[in-house]
C-alpha cells in the first residue's frame, strides 16, 4: 500500500447545535472508507465501504440531519452506549455497599445508562492524527452512577478499518461499560433486512436471558441451539425457530462470551449480494449481537423510509449485561487510580 493509499484526511462542518452547544460532523476519510461521526454522543453517523465492484455505499443506518438523532430517544443508532451500555436489573446495584439507583424509562431495568446517557450527550471533540478524539467528562451523580468520570473515545482510520479507542478514569469507585452501538447494513442503508448476510461468532458460550432479558448468571454452550455462529450461518436462517431465547428477544439480542483474550476475532459477516464483509476484533470479554429486532418501521431516515425490522444488526463489544450485579461475571468496576482501556476494530472487506 502506498503513502497516498494510507493518507487520512479529517474535516469539520458545523451541524447544529444541543442547549445553546455546538454539535460538529467530522468527515474521516482515505482511499478505502469515509466515515462521518458527530460530537453527539459520538455517534458514526455513516460509513461508506466499496463492494466487489468498488461500488460505495453506506453501511450503517443513521440520519443525514441532526434534528432526527434528537427525535430518535430509542435505537442509539451508531452512538456511543454508557455510562453503562446494556442492562443493569432494576436499575439497581451496589459497590463496597454503597447502593445506587439509575433512572429509567425500562421497567425492569436501566439500559444504556439511564434516561439521558452518553449517546444523548455533547461531547468535546478534536482532530488528531488519522481520525478525531471525542472527550467526556460525566459528572459525580450523572444518571446516579458515582464519581466522575473521564472518557476518551478515539476513532482512527487504519486502511479498511475503523479502530475505536476507550479510555476512561474516576475520582470515585463506578462501574463503566462502553460501546458502539452502529447498526450494519452491508448491502447498503436502504438494502432491505439483513437476514441475507452470513455471520460467524467466535464465541463457544454466551448468557442466557430471563423474561425481562436480563442475564440470568449462567454462561451457556452455544452448541446445539440457534446461537450456534461458530460456523457462519444466515442471520435469518434459525431467527424464527421454536428456541425460548429468540422468543424472549424477539430474535438474536444476546451476549456471547468471546473465546480468547487480548484483541482477538469476535465476528465476522458477508452479505452475498454485494460481496462485502465486516471483521470485528476486540479487547472486550463480549459482544451483544443485535438482530435489530425492536425496529419497527417507526423510525424514519432522513429521505423518508422507514427502519423496519432487521434493517440492521449491531455487534456491541462490551462487558457482559447486568455485570454490577453478577459477581461472577468480569468485573466492570474502575476505581481512582486505574485506566480502563478497549479496542474494538470494524474491518470492512470484500469476500475474495
Ligand atoms: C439492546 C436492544 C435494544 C437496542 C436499542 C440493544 O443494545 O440489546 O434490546 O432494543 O439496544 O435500544
Amino acid at each position: 500500500m502506498s503513502a497516498l493509499d494510507m493518507l487520512v484526511v479529517a474535516q469539520k462542518t458545523h451541524w447544529g447545535t444541543v442547549d445553546g452547544e455546538p454539535v460538529d460532523l467530522y468527515t474521516i476519510s482515505n482511499s478505502s472508507l469515509t466515515t462521518s461521526i458527530t460530537n453527539f454522543g459520538a455517534c458514526v453517523t455513516s460509513i461508506e465501504a466499496p463492494d466487489e465492484n468498488g461500488a460505495k455505499a453506506d453501511v450503517v443506518l443513521g440520519f443525514k440531519k441532526l434534528d432526527d438523532y434528537l427525535r430518535d430517544e430509542k435505537t442509539y443508532m451508531g452512538a456511543i452506549a454508557g455510562r453503562y451500555a446494556n442492562r443493569i436489573a432494576d436499575g439497581t446495584f451496589a459497590i463496597d455497599g454503597s447502593v445506587y439507583h439509575i433512572p429509567s424509562r425500562h421497567r425492569d431495568y436501566a439500559l444504556h445508562g439511564g434516561t439521558i446517557g452518553f449517546d444523548r450527550k455533547v461531547w468535546s471533540a478534536a482532530i488528531i492524527p488519522n481520525g478525531v478524539e471525542f472527550t467526556l467528562v460525566s459528572p459525580d451523580g450523572d444518571m446516579g452512577f458515582p464519581g466522575t468520570l473521564t472518557v476518551h473515545v478515539r476513532y482512527t482510520l487504519e486502511s479498511s478499518s475503523l479502530r475505536i479507542e476507550y479510555t476512561a478514569t474516576t475520582d470515585k469507585p463506578t462501574v463503566v461499560n462502553l460501546t458502539n452501538h452502529s447498526y450494519f447494513n452491508l448491502a447498503g442503508r436502504s438494502g432491505g433486512t439483513v437476514l441475507d448476510h452470513e455471520l460467524m461468532l467466535n464465541a463457544d458460550r454466551y448468557t442466557p436471558i430471563d423474561a425481562v432479558m436480563i442475564p440470568t448468571g449462567v454462561l451457556a454452550p452455544v452448541s446445539g441451539t440457534p446461537l450456534d455462529f461458530r460456523q457462519s450461518h444466515r442471520i435469518g436462517e434459525r431467527i424464527q425457530s421454536e428456541d425460548e431465547q429468540l422468543k424472549l428477544a424477539g430474535g438474536y439480542d444476546h451476549n456471547f462470551v468471546l473465546n480468547g483474550e487480548g484483541l482477538r476475532l469476535a465476528a465476522k459477516a458477508f452479505d452475498p449480494h454485494s460481496g462485502r464483509t465486516l471483521t470485528v476484533s476486540t479487547t472486550e470479554p463480549g459482544v451483544q449481537f443485535y438482530s435489530g429486532n425492536f425496529l419497527d418501521g417507526s423510525v424514519i431516515d432522513s429521505d423518508g423510509r422507514p427502519y423496519e425490522k432487521y434493517a440492521g444488526f449491531c455487534l456491541e463489544t462490551q462487558h457482559f449485561p447486568n455485570s454490577p450485579n453478577e459477581a461472577e461475571f468480569p468485573s466492570t468496576i474502575l476505581r481512582p487510580g486505574q485506566m480502563l482501556h478497549s479496542t474494538t476494530i470494524f474491518e470492512f472487506g470484500v469476500q475474495e
